[in-house]
């Protein structure tokens, strides 16, 4: 079997609820499947999803960063991404505990960062961050900085000029290739979630009447132009993702693309541009996207794009998703336990060839050995998220 590491065939069998022969018999991929393509060559199919911790004061990551990635790397992770890390414009970051990659201090703790999960085996990609209009004005290391995005949201925010989307473009790329140079496996651009990049593909935020907006092609453009700049500093031999998202953080329900087809005229472009893989953010994997298929939007962007793609969404846990467990932590409601969940489902579509590469996220924040421990079958030993463990993240 390619590939396999369980322990057992049974006790893997038990914990992802196959219960015949179908695991040793198949031939499909699994997660411990080795990854080759886009650049990466991973010793499995499971990578952590990215998570801000705001532990990095000065927006320098420090022992106790690397000591956590490090941990999850020991713990058999096949691929990190690190917590969104700021590229250098004025008002890119909120708060001054999240770390950045353009500080020389800042660079220096992230190869000590890299060096860390190498030496334990591990591969590791940085996510690259700007938190666009997101970011409340009088934040962050920079405070004086207005918060800059594509259309100007009141007092205090700012439409970027030309010359600005020039500038920021010229920051993601010059992060990339500093990534790139201190041993960084991978980067990813936070294309998600509401966040400078998004507020440029999406239609509530984006209200400019220049070629940055319009229709999905003119939304499109400062995505791409970053991939380009970032691809003409970096080669074509390193790794580029991309996350993006239906979803936003300002609205749980909105959709850039309603369509396969409008999803394709948002990823191709992007594809062309020399994006290597599409990271797919959704809060539950198992949602179709679309009417009349099964697949999620992982899959919808390898089907459109021919690229692979990476899912994620409450992988390994039932009861709330991550923003009734973030909005928990910050109201103190309660939305119910967490609990382990079988990985049955996620099995059969990763077998079935819908996506390529699985991120978790909570599962990973809670136990660093949960890898480990779903190849050994040991499930009964996961340390279970809780909401408290976002208080400690370590
Ligand atoms: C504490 C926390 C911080 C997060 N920070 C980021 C981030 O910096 N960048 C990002 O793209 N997503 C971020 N996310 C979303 C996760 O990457 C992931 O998509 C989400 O938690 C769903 O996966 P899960 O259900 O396995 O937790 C964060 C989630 C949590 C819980």
């Amino acid at each position: 079997m390619n590939g396999v590491r369980w322990r057992t065939a049974d006790t893997a069998a038990k914990f992802i609820g196959i219960t015949d022969s179908r695991l040793r018999m198949s031939e499909k991929t699994n997660l411990f499947t080795p990854f080759h393509g886009a650049g990466l060559e991973l010793a499995n199919r499971i990578v952590m999803a990215p998570m801000t911790r705001r532990k990095s004061p000065g927006g320098v990551p420090g022992e106790d960063v690397a000591a956590y990635y490090r941990r999850r790397a020991e713990g058999g992770v096949g691929l990190i991404i690190t917590e969104g890390t700021t590229i250098g414009r004025p008002a890119a970051s909120s708060d001054e505990a999240i770390p950045n990659i353009h500080s020389p201090e800042s660079i220096l703790g992230w190869k000590h960062v890299v060096d860390g999960v190498h030496a334990a085996g591990g591969k590791i990609a940085v996510q690259l961050w700007h938190m666009g209009l997101r970011r409340e004005p009088g934040t962050g290391p920079e405070p004086s900085a207005p918060s800059e995005g594509p259309s100007s949201e009141g007092a205090h925010s700012h439409a970027m000029t030309d010359s600005e989307i020039a500038d920021a473009i010229e920051a993601f790329a010059q992060a990339a290739q500093t990534a790139r140079a201190i041993g960084f496996n991978a980067v990813e651009i936070h294309g998600a979630h509401g966040y400078l990049v998004d507020q440029f593909f999406w239609e509530a935020t984006n209200r400019r009447t220049d070629s940055y907006a319009g229709s999905i092609a003119g939304r499109t453009r400062f995505a791409t132009e970053i991939v380009k700049a970032i691809r003409n500093r970096v080669g074509y031999d390193f790794t580029v993702s991309l996350r993006f998202s239906q979803w936003k953080v300002q609205d749980y329900s909105s959709r850039l693309a309603r369509t396969p087809g409008e999803l394709e005229q948002l990823l191709i472009p992007l594809a062309d541009a020399g994006v290597s893989i599409f990271h797919a953010s959704t809060r539950r994997f198992w949602e179709p996207e679309f009417t009349d298929s099964s697949l999620n939007l992982a899959g919808w962007a390898k089907k459109i794009t021919g690229l692979p793609a990476m899912t994620v969404g409450s992988i390994g846990l039932e009861g709330p998703d991550f923003l009734h467990t973030l909005h928990a932590r910050d109201t103190d409601r309660q939305y119910g336990q967490h609990q382990a969940a079988s990985l049955d489902s996620l099995l059969h579509r990763l077998g079935d060839g819908e996506f390529d590469l699985v991120a978790v996220g909570r599962a990973l924040a809670a136990d660093p050995n949960w890898v480990r421990k779903v190849r050994d079958g040991a499930q009964d030993s996961i340390v279970t998220f809780e909401q408290s463990t976002l208080a400690e993240l370590i």
